[in-house]
């Protein structure tokens, strides 16, 4: 598993307004969705693509085009809903699968409540998009859903990850034989005894779409 921490003055300073704990819920999707466009161009970094032949006005020549299958997108609901127009708007020829995983906030495992994915994802790239990756439990749980179906490459972006959880995530990807890169915009310092990311930005989820009971 390869992890990129994007070290850009922009993501940095997006990153900083979304842990303020005074910046409101409009803002917070706003700087959310800018903070992940700037990840996805890192994270689609190694994109598949062909060579494609082009007429300009003047004269003909060689360029490149996504390949196919089209990539697909998986925003893991809810937080990770919160990062999907961003991606999108790198790669709006992708197709987008729903995951819907909760953490049971007691053990900290993750199990899956709702799931809308192809079900053949043979030389499919996928990307995951989910805002934290803290205990690794729901993002190691999707990507086993990804490549138990078949797709051979997958990214995975996140705002913040936490040395445990990542530490985690390899652990449950023991035994899958497909390339795992986790793009994010931080490596913070630990996880607290609820499983939060410290410092973190709270719950990403609510701070996105407010309290849910
Ligand atoms: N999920 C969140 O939303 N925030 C954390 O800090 C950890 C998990």
């Amino acid at each position: 598993m390869r992890i990129q921490v994007v070290d850009h003055p922009l993501v940095a300073h997006k990153l900083t307004v979304l842990r303020d704990r005074s910046t409101k819920s409009p803002t917070f999707r706003q700087l959310t969705d800018e903070l992940v466009t700037l990840l996805a161009y890192e994270a689609t970094r190694d994109v598949r693509v062909v060579a494609h032949d082009v007429v300009t006005p003047v004269a003909r020549t060689t360029g490149t085009r996504l390949a196919r299958p089209r990539p697909l997108v998986v925003p893991i609901l809810r937080a990770g809903l919160g990062m999907l127009d961003g991606m999108m708007r790198l790669l709006p020829s992708a197709e987008v699968g729903f995951l819907g995983m909760v953490r049971n906030e007691e053990t900290l495992e993750a199990t899956t409540y709702a799931e809308r994915l192809p079900e053949d994802l043979h030389g499919r790239q996928c990307y995951v998009v989910d805002p934290m990756l803290a205990t690794g439990g729901t993002l190691a749980a999707a990507i086993r859903y990804l490549t138990d179906r078949g797709a051979d490459d997958i990214t995975a972006l996140c705002l913040l990850a936490a040395p445990e959880g990542c530490r985690r995530l390899e652990e449950g990807l023991a035994g899958i034989d497909v390339p795992v890169k986790v793009v994010t915009a931080a490596m913070d310092e630990r996880l607290d005894d609820r499983g939060y990311i410290v410092p973190g930005l709270g719950d990403a989820g609510d701070r996105l779409y407010g309290l849910v009971d």
